[in-house]
């Protein structure tokens, strides 16, 4: 019976406008600042963050300020020691976003670019970056955020409504209990 329920958690729902730069959303914005701890965050995927200053930074498209353009597996790959505070994750939401991404810096998109696995490596990468106790803000059109089976426990979640046929955007906030 157990297993058929997850452990209790903080939801709410908002309504704001849709924007390409999620962290600007008001009630997202606000999330972040609420969870944001000092130390050290990896934001693999920044575009146009206001808590760039805060975090190591990394956007594949050099058009966009970051301290590293490369492809967020490369990125997190750096960080392999378990002690970072937290992450925060904000992919392109679809195979579609992440072709556009793609075409847009002139990269090549090959089929495993464009598959769950695409998803599911970069989580596991980022979730091995994290130290026991750090934070997880995931960001998308679902709420698996990074998942027990990376040793995360999820806390808290939000759902930003945006109005006529536009997706919510799903904000999960997951605590590390276990190194995997
Ligand atoms: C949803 S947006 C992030 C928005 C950001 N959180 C903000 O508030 O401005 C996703 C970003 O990921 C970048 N991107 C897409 N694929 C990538 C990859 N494989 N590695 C690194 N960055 C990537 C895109 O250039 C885009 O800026």
């Amino acid at each position: 019976m157990d297993d058929l329920f997850l452990a209790p958690l903080a939801m709410s729902r908002a309504w704001a406008m849709p924007n390409a730069n999620t962290f600007s959303v008001p009630p997202i914005r606000a999330l972040i600042a609420r969870h944001l701890t000092d130390g050290v965050w990896l934001d693999p995927f920044s575009r146009a963050s206001p808590f760039a200053h805060l975090c190591i930074t990394n956007d594949l498209n050099s058009n966009f300020y970051a301290d590293y353009h490369e492809e967020a597996a490369n990125f997190l790959a750096r960080f392999d020691g378990a002690n970072v505070d937290g992450v925060l994750f904000d992919p392109p939401y679809s195979p579609r976003q992440i072709s556009e991404s793609y075409k847009g810096v002139g990269r090549v998109v090959h089929g495993e670019d464009t598959t769950s696995a695409f998803y599911g490596d970069r989580k596991r990468l980022a979730a091995r970056a994290i130290k026991v106790g750090g934070k997880a803000l995931c960001f998308g059109w679902n709420s698996g955020g990074f998942g027990k089976a990376n040793g995360f426990r999820l806390v808290e979640m939000l759902i930003v409504a945006h109005g006529g046929a536009h997706n919510d955007t799903i904000c999960t906030v997951e605590i590390k209990e276990k190194n995997r």
